[in-house]
């Protein structure tokens, strides 16, 4: 195990009536607010105008930036953050899932930078020194970016998706409503529960350095969390049990509590985030598609007795099997999970993905080492290979 320092700045408000402590919140760090939200949903579900009432209760001044895509573009953060610069904007508020959060905190972040384009923060040229604060309002459940320090950013004329971490970019405070998920479509529901499940797989259950036990057996609690409720929730939206779990796991899969200590590998992510940049999916899609597929690449003797123990612990699988069987019946079972039970599609083709820049992808995915860290070591060969597993 490593030594570690757990640190997490953010406050959570959770439950269904939170939301009236946002205006208390939102005047602790001045008088000007930009709002951030994306393409519409949080009009149609009345959430905009709940947000409104509070930042008017509060006298703010309010100004808006909406729009913000999913897999969001550096241009819409840039556009933010010359709002921020030009108005002299003292606090941040995002409305929205991940995409929303993560656009917000690269404006807060290139708000406070000298430069004018942000993707100078996102490739590391310039250091995150300074940020806005930042409240998020959350609507699905998902990426964790509502506790944790991510931002992962689109640059759409390169074909380039990249994620930093700082923990600056925390937010300050998290409204956590559960309601707030209820029309979120069945689609983004089981993508964003395959998403929740990877953080955990791929940041530390399937990392290389396994040996703090208390956290694994957390992990696999949280796990089978999404696995109990993630259909429920797909299948009755509005069941708020089911949002609930889904919602705090979300936050819990990625705050570092899960993690820290561990080996921190992002083997599938990287894969995935090569997927998106390339064709814009939704990265919990991509995730599914990938992490059964990227299992069996790596299933060998060395690394049976954990996919097996997750089988066990996780999905049900028999206790009777071999370390290799019960390998084997893990990945049938996930796959099983995504695929069937939650009605994601498996195949890559299936979103109209071809093998026309898998070389490509394989080498920005290992980065400019030529190595992806993680479980078992891979190469571009190897990701490539995992790729085409997935077609
Ligand atoms: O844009 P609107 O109109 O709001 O619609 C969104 C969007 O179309 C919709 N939606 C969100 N809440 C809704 C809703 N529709 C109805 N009712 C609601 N309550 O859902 C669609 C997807 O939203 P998005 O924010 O893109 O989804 P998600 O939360 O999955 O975020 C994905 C982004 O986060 C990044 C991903 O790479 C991707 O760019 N990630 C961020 C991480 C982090 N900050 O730590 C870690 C993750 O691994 C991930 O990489
Ligand atoms: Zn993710």
């Amino acid at each position: 195990m490593r030594d570690f320092v757990f640190e997490n700045k953010t406050k959570i408000y959770f439950g269904k009536e939170q939301m009236c402590h946002l205006h208390e919140e939102v005047a602790r760090f001045g008088k000007r607010v930009l709002m951030v939200y994306g393409g519409g949903s949080i009009k149609r579900t009345g959430l905009y105008d709940k947000v409104m009432d509070e930042l008017q209760k509060a006298g703010m001044e309010v100004f808006e930036l909406s729009g913000v895509e999913p897999n969001p573009h550096h241009t819409t953060v840039n556009k933010g953050a010359a709002i921020c610069k030009k108005e002299g904007i003292d606090v941040l508020l995002a409305v929205g899932g991940g995409s929303t959060i993560d656009a917000t905190k690269g404006i807060a972040a290139a708000a406070k930078y000298e430069g004018d384009d942000v993707w100078d923060l996102v490739t590391q040229k310039a250091a995150v020194t300074e940020t806005l604060p930042i409240i998020t309002v959350l609507t699905l459940s998902a990426t964790g970016s509502e506790m944790d320090g991510g931002c992962v950013i689109s640059n759409v004329e390169t074909n380039e998706k990249y994620g930093y971490f700082a923990p600056d970019n925390n937010p300050d405070v998290s409204f956590l409503d559960p309601t707030n998920t209820f029309t979120v479509s069945p689609y983004q529901t089981a993508s964003g529960s395959a998403d929740i499940m990877s953080h955990i797989f791929d940041v530390a259950y399937f990392s290389k350095n396994q040996s703090m036990d208390m956290l694994l057996r957390i992990q696999e609690e949280v796990l089978k969390t999404v696995v109990k409720y993630a259909p429920v929730a797909v299948n009755k939206p509005d069941d708020y049990e089911a949002r609930a779990n889904l919602m705090w796991a979300s936050s819990w899969a990625l705050n570092n509590f899960l993690y820290d200590g561990f080996f921190q590998a992002t083997v599938c992510h990287s894969m995935e985030h090569e997927l998106s940049a390339f064709y814009d999916i939704t990265h919990g899609h991509g995730l599914a598609i990938l992490t059964p597929r990227w299992l069996s690449y790596i299933l060998n003797e060395e690394t049976a007795p954990f996919i097996c123990r997750f089988g066990m612990n996780v999905m049900d699988v028999d206790m009777s099997l071999t370390m290799m069987e019960g390998a084997k019946a893990a990945i049938k079972a996930l796959e099983t999970f995504f695929f069937e039970t939650l009605g994601l599609k498996s195949r890559l083709s299936d979103l109209g993905i071809d093998d026309k820049n898998f070389a490509l992808m394989a080498k920005k995915a290992c980065g400019p080492n030529g190595v992806l860290h993680g479980f078992t070591d891979l190469t571009p060969a190897d990701v490539e290979k995992i790729y085409r597993m997935c077609l």
